[in-house]
C-alpha cells in the first residue's frame, strides 16, 4: 500500500487550510493509499540548521520527521497564502528534508488569497526535491467553508476527489 504524508502549514488553530488537508486524506484514503498528515503547527519543527545536519544531531521530532519523510511514496504540502506565497511553517519542513524525493509524487493545495500564488511557487520547489507534481491543484477560498471553517463547497469536494484520483494514478505510474 502507497503511504502519503501531508503537510499542513497553517500557523493557525482549527484553520481552513488544515480542513482542506483533512478532506484531501479522506478523498486519498478511499484510493487506497495510506496517509500521515502532520500539523505543521503543532509539530513545531525547529528552523533549518546546516551545522544540526552536518553533524547528525537532530532533535528527536526532526529526526522522526525526517526517518518518515524518506519512507513515503509521496507528499502533499497544503499551505495558507502568506504574502502571496506559501507559509514558513512549510518551508522549514522542506528545508529540513534535504535530500531527493526523486520520482515520488506531490499534489500542492492552498487557501486564501483567492489566487494560485503560493502553489505556484510550490511548483518551483518541488522540481528543486525531484518530485513528480500532478497537474490538479485545489486552492480555496473562505466562501468554500462554513462558519464552523469546514469545507462544504461541493465543486471543490469534486476537484478534491479528482486530485486524489489522479494522485492515486501517478503513484502507480512513477513510484518504484
Ligand atoms: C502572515 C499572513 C499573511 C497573509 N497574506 C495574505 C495575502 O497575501 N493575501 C491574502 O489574500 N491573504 C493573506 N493572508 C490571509 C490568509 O490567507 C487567511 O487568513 C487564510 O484564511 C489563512 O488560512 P488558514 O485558515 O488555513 O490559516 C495572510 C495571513 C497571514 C497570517
Amino acid at each position: 500500500m502507497s503511504k502519503v504524508m501531508i503537510l499542513v502549514g497553517s500557523g493557525t488553530e482549527n484553520s481552513r487550510s488544515l480542513n482542506l488537508a483533512q478532506n484531501i486524506e479522506k478523498a486519498l484514503q478511499r484510493q487506497n493509499i495510506k496517509t500521515e498528515l502532520v500539523d505543521l503547527r503543532i509539530l513545531q519543527l525547529p528552523q533549518y540548521d546546516a551545522t544540526v545536519e552536518n553533524t547528525d544531531s537532530y532533535d528527536d521530532k526532526t529526526r522522526n520527521f525526517l526517518k518518515k519523510s524518506k519512507q513515503v511514496d509521496g507528499c502533499v504540502w497544503v499551505t495558507p497564502v502568506y504574502h502571496n506565497s506559501y507559509s514558513s511553517l512549510l518551508k522549514t519542513a522542506i528545508d529540513w528534508q534535504h535530500f531527493s524525493f526523486d520520482g515520488k509524487v506531490l499534489g500542492t493545495a492552498s487557501h486564501g488569497g483567492q489566487s494560485p500564488a503560493a502553489v505556484d511557487q510550490l511548483l518551483m520547489v518541488a522540481r528543486a526535491q525531484h518530485f513528480v507534481s500532478i497537474p490538479t491543484r485545489v486552492c480555496t477560498h473562505n466562501n468554500d467553508f462554513d462558519d464552523d471553517k469546514r469545507l462544504t463547497n461541493p465543486a471543490i469536494v469534486e476537484r478534491i476527489d479528482h486530485f486524489a484520483n489522479e494522485y492515486s494514478d501517478f503513484i502507480k505510474r512513477f513510484s518504484n
